[in-house]
């Protein structure tokens, strides 16, 4: 029988190299990882798939064991388009069923068919003089409806949604006759998220903090600078000592404690071991306050910028 829970810590595959990707999905599954954080955006469900297979091949665990999530793309929005992602995406995969299958961006953009472009990424045509992002005309309830019939076929166990505020899930509880399981969200001391994670479990929904360690994530994007690294913080550092953890550790167990999932990416065998080891000790109260207390409402990952300096386009979502 499937998963039904979602494995608090999971591997965030975001930024795994094609050339890494099958050997990190097979030594984190060794090293005892059971959720496994995925996209279609992200390019490398085919080597998350190799992966997978030679772990289960191995008998290192079984599918049902596994927790595998998956995200709709937002150039298959149209709902006549769903299925067909979540097909090429299982097809990659090489599996017949997703534990978890989210809407990546409140964001449709037009058709890319998958014969022209896989993944479809954020320009509708890069090889255009100028390229920008072309958005589609299809509100997000009938994307959520065509999710639903996922469902219903057995194509996915559990659907949700990523990146929406408390206006858009207020919105979907209205329409949902399948509720959304889980909300994945930017979730990091520089920004707590407090209101929308208990609205978000006011409905019942799982949280899952993506971006768990902040700036971190966009430094290899130049889309962060070191000096804005969270585990520099004296809080942290101060935690760290008393628990004899690491600052990373501290961070992570933060985000657990205070209810959320997370999904670290690693593709060091040495963090991946670590990024899991945060449940034989606990935070005090004062350290988990501390912590929180650095909120600044920092966003690092932000269409309402991302899109503009890269993709020539203006779609701010948050405000
Ligand atoms: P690396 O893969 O080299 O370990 P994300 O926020 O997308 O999950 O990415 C986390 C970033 O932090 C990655 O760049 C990863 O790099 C790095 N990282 C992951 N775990 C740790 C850790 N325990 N300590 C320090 N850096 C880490």
């Amino acid at each position: 029988m499937a998963l039904q829970e979602m494995p608090k810590v999971g591997l965030g595959l975001w930024k795994i190299a094609k050339e890494d990707c099958a050997q990190t999905v097979y030594d984190a599954i060794v090293a005892g990882y059971r959720h496994l954080d995925g996209a279609c955006d992200y390019g490398n469900e085919k080597e998350v798939g190799e992966g997978i297979a030679k772990a289960i091949n191995d008998g290192v665990v079984s599918r049902e064991e596994l927790w595998v999530t998956s995200k709709l793309w937002n150039t298959f929005h149209a709902p006549e388009h769903v299925q067909l992602a979540v097909e090429k995406s299982l097809e990659d995969l090489g599996l017949d069923y997703l534990d978890l299958y989210l809407i990546h961006f409140p964001i449709a953009q037009k058709f890319v068919p998958i014969e022209t472009r896989y993944p479809p990424e954020w320009f509708f045509d890069p090889t255009a003089d100028e390229p920008k992002m072309e958005l589609a005309k299809v509100p997000l309830y009938q994307t959520w409806h065509a999710m639903e019939a996922l469902v219903e076929k057995g194509l996915v166990k559990h659907i949700g949604v990523c990146n929406y505020n408390s206006a858009l899930l207020h919105d979907l509880m209205t329409y949902a006759n399948v509720k959304p399981f889980a909300l994945q969200i930017e979730s990091h001391p520089y920004n707590t998220q407090e209101k929308l994670i208990a609205t978000a479990k006011n409905y019942g929904l799982s949280v899952t903090a993506f971006s768990p360690l902040g700036a971190l994530s966009y430094l290899e994007l130049d889309m962060a600078s070191a000096n804005e690294s969270v585990l520099e913080q004296a809080v942290v550092k101060a935690a760290a000592e008393r628990v004899n953890k690491t600052p990373a550790q501290v961070v992570l167990r933060w985000n657990i404690q205070r209810g959320c999932s997370i999904i670290p990416k690693s593709t060091k065998l040495s963090r991946l071991k670590e990024n899991l080891a945060l449940f034989d000790f606990a935070l005090n109260d004062s350290e988990m306050d501390a912590i929180a207390a650095l909120n600044a409402d920092k966003r690092f990952n932000d269409p309402g910028d991302f899109c503009q300096a890269a993709f020539n386009t203006l779609h701010p979502i948050y405000d």
